[in-house]
């Protein structure tokens, strides 16, 4: 586990967009998971800003997690704020990317789905993830292990009341569909990104205490190659 702080936000988002941008590069066909939330969106701006062709052709951006229910054109859903921010500035064309489909009435085999992806495509070169604020990892809250791939999960009542910032009206939440934590132990990188005063105390959890499901962000501490990039105040405790 590597920390690495950033002096603000603006220069962690510039940092991580160039990550991506050089991962895309070294590797052209990478396969990567891709978070959500408010966290990443300016990283996933820049790439775009920046002006530097980088050739998404060959490679698949598979989305972290969705919320149950709420469909892609949904202002809160993984795919919009991904879209948004990332495929639609770059014309990532469709067969590049996936989402788990959220209204699907087989929420299993839509698991299966991208569990055979990330399978048939060699695994994944990396994975990016924010924090809640309960230390879950995309949505797999307190109490899911770190053996699980795809599944479904219950999500905890902080993140249904911290969820609500997402979406313009209040929307109903409960059940989560998400890459499992054995996914991203098995990515050759993944990447813990966070900033804000408010993520301060979670993350000095997340480097101190014993890894438990308890506080599946503890997953980093056992992470071959686990980075942990935060600007200075979300850093301050650790
Ligand atoms: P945020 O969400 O980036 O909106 O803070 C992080 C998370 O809950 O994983």
């Amino acid at each position: 586990m590597k920390i690495k702080k950033h002096k603000d936000s603006e220069e962690l988002s510039l940092a991580v967009a160039n990550y991506i941008i050089q991962l895309v590069k070294d590797k052209p066909d990478a396969t990567m998971v891709l978070t959500s939330g408010d966290t990443p969106k300016r990283a996933y701006q820049l790439i775009s800003e920046m002006g530097v062709s980088v050739d998404f052709s060959e490679s698949m951006i598979i989305g972290l997690d969705e919320w149950v229910g709420v469909g892609p054109e949904s202002e809160g859903s993984c795919r919009y704020i991904v879209e948004e921010n990332l495929l639609k500035p770059l014309n990532i064309s469709e067969e590049n990317y996936t989402f788990f489909d959220s209204l699907s009435s087989d929420l299993a085999t839509e698991c299966k789905r991208v569990d055979k992806l990330i399978l048939d495509r060699g695994g994944l070169d990396f994975i990016i993830v924010g924090i809640g604020l309960n230390g879950h990892i995309g949505l797999n809250e307190p109490g899911y292990g770190f053996d699980n791939y795809c599944h479904v999960t219950d999500l905890a009542q902080m993140t249904i009341d911290v969820g609500q910032k997402y979406f313009d009206s209040e929307t109903s939440l409960s059940k989560g569909i998400t890459v499992g934590l054995k996914h991203l132990l098995e990515a050759k990188t993944a990447m813990l990104m966070a900033s804000g005063n408010k993520k301060a105390k979670i993350l000095k959890n997340t480097v101190n205490d014993e890894p438990s499901s308890k506080m599946p962000s503890t997953v980093f501490q056992l992470h071959k190659n686990g980075l942990i990039w935060v600007d200075k105040e979300a850093g301050r405790m650790i």
